[in-house]
């Protein structure tokens, strides 16, 4: 059986990034037997100045007709314009919403190696080992929007709104994921202040009572979560919250790992195929100079293996590569203090790839 994946590799640092995740999946291809079939398309600013618009009608028939899609990052300075009538983030929101992909985890672990070496005290970070699961095709992202007149100039709104059964089917998955790991989930909202955060609490308390009454269960209003988040890291499992909430927080939580750069993320439906891509964004600063982190990417790989294609095997063997490459000392910019030793992407992919077949070798032998 032949795994079809779309690579759309978008804006950036997005291409540098995709190519290296592409590397360590033929890697895994060899070393396992396994056929894998890539088919790039445009998404993004890309796909703007080919096609004039961030999301082809084509990019999306290849995306709905594979077993999973890779994704670098989309948007840029080129395209950032608030007047222009069509953004490559479009693209991105269109993608999600046509594959109905609602879920997306985002995992962070903390690798002891790096604990020493990022912004926080060693000791706080050590143990974190959480995953925020952000809705992502509702929320304010998806709500009304528009702009009037107004005497002082125009008036400009966003809408947020959640229904309850969407509210149902992520506490239903995150609280299902909660049981395969430490079994604590915290439900993040600021019902204090917004009707729909009252719907979502009072919702998720319902699911949790009467269908995971197993599962310790906690409500967090967003604002003091976000201070625990870096306070009291450890103390988190898994997180569920609204898509505007989930975005900001898992930015925050990268401080925890020590990079933007390492953290993947995994976006499931009910059904078809999985959207894989890192946390972070195109950066511009640091695109086209083979320095951007590629891990964040590496590991969405490894997610996308292990629930779009069912092998658990291989995303172990691309996950403890990572591990192994990261304990050697192997470091891209964003890893290091300044004036330690430094790779370029393209060397830490290499590393990994190298990593993946030794560690498959022995693996097989054992
Ligand atoms: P960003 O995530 O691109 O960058 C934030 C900071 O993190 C920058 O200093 C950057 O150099 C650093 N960084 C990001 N990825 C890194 C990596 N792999 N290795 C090392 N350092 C890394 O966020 P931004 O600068 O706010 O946004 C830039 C553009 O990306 C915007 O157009 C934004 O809309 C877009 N964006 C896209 C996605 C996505 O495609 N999923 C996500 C976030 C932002
Ligand atoms: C992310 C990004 C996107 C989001 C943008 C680029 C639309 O920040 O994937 O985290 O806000 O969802
Ligand atoms: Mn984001």
């Amino acid at each position: 059986m032949k795994a079809k994946i779309t690579v759309l590799a978008g804006d950036g640092v997005g291409p540098e990034v995709t190519d290296e995740a592409c590397k360590v999946l033929e890697a895994i291809a060899d070393q396992f037997g396994r056929n894998i079939e890539f088919t790039d398309a445009s998404i993004g600013g890309r796909a703007i100045d080919e096609f004039g618009t961030a999301l082809p009608e084509e990019t999306v028939e290849f995306c709905l007709e594979s077993d999973a899609v890779l994704l670098g990052a989309v948007g840029g300075p080129k395209w950032d314009d608030p007047n222009a009538s069509v953004r490559p983030e479009q693209g991105l929101l269109g993608l999600r919403k046509a594959l109905g992909v609602f879920a997306n985890l985002r995992p962070v672990r903390v690798y002891k190696e790096l604990a020493k070496s990022g912004p926080l005290k060693e000791e706080l970070v050590a143990n974190v080992d959480l995953l925020v699961i952000r809705e992502l095709t509702g929320g304010i992202y998806f709500g009304e929007r528009g702009r009037r007149p107004d005497p002082s100039g125009e008036f400009a709104f966003d809408t947020m709104g959640y229904s309850t059964g969407e509210v149902e089917r992520i506490v239903r998955l995150a609280a299902g994921k909660a049981k395969g790991r430490r079994n604590k989930l915290t439900s993040v909202d600021k019902a204090n202040v917004l009707e729909v955060s009252r719907l979502w609490r009072s919702t998720a308390a319902r699911v949790m009572q009467d269908e995971f009454a197993d599962v310790e269960f906690e409500h967090g209003l967003v604002d003091a979560a976000a201070m625990h988040l870096i306070q009291r890291p450890a103390d988190f499992d898994v997180i569920v919250t609204g898509n505007l909430f989930g975005d900001i927080l898992t930015d925050e939580a990268s401080v925890l790992a020590g990079s933007m750069g390492l953290l993947p993320s995994a976006s499931l439906g009910t059904s078809g195929p999985g959207l894989y891509e890192p946390i972070h964004g195109s950066a511009p600063d640091i695109a086209g100079k083979d320095i951007a982190n590629p891990i964040g990417m590496i590991l969405s790989a490894a997610m996308l293996c292990r629930e779009s294609l069912g092998w658990a095997k291989e995303a172990d063997c691309i996950e403890s590569a990572v591990e192994k490459v990261i304990q050697s000392g192997v470091r891209t910019p964003d890893l290091v203090r300044a004036n330690e030793p430094t790779v370029s992407t393209k060397e830490m992919g290499i590393s990994i790839v190298s990593a993946v077949r030794e560690l498959s070798v022995s693996s097989m032998v054992a």
